[in-house]
């Protein structure tokens, strides 16, 4: 039989961590994820079962890179929340007891950062970064990026 991904199952080492196999389990949000973005036990076992099936990594989704002006969605995680990395620990163990490597997704939302979801007085709080003249279709305050 010719196999068309012959490597898929071999080890595979990068920046000195090997991963078992070379099938990633891609970022997929949580739906218990806390109100002030926190991973909820069932989106642990949530991402327990993908490390438990098989997969080489499995990757947690959305955690925000700057909790104080993104979060667009009711799924970010928020490392600014003083649980936040007590949650995300046992969410690693739970992925790493099954021989798998855990991973994190990062996000910022860009233009729609700001829109959060869950708070909505936090919403008012943050900023929305992109283009100078920004055409996001909320009601935050926009700032040019940066870099703009
Ligand atoms: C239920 C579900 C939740 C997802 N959540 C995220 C997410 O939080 N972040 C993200 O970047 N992609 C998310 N995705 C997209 C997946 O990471 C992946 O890119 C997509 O499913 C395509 O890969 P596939 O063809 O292997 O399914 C999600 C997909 C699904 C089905």
């Amino acid at each position: 039989m010719t196999r068309q991904f012959p490597h898929l199952c071999s080890p595979i080492t990068l920046a000195g961590t090997t991963f078992r196999n070379r099938m990633f389990s891609a970022p997929m949000g949580g739906t218990d994820i806390t109100n002030d973005g926190c991973i909820g036990p069932k989106s642990t076992a949530f991402y327990e079962l993908r490390a438990k099936g098989g997969a080489g990594a499995v990757t947690v989704s959305e955690c925000m890179v700057h909790p104080q002006t993104d979060g667009s969605h009711a799924y970010h995680l928020d490392t600014a929340v003083l649980n936040s990395l007590a949650c995300a620990t046992y969410t690693a163990d739970a992925i790493r007891r099954h021989g798998a490597i855990p991973s994190l997704e990062l996000s910022h939302s860009g233009m729609y950062a700001g829109t959060y979801m869950t708070d909505k007085t936090r919403q008012h709080e943050m900023c929305q970064w992109g283009p100078p003249t920004p055409s996001a279709p909320t009601a935050c305050r926009c700032a040019p990026s940066p870099r703009s």
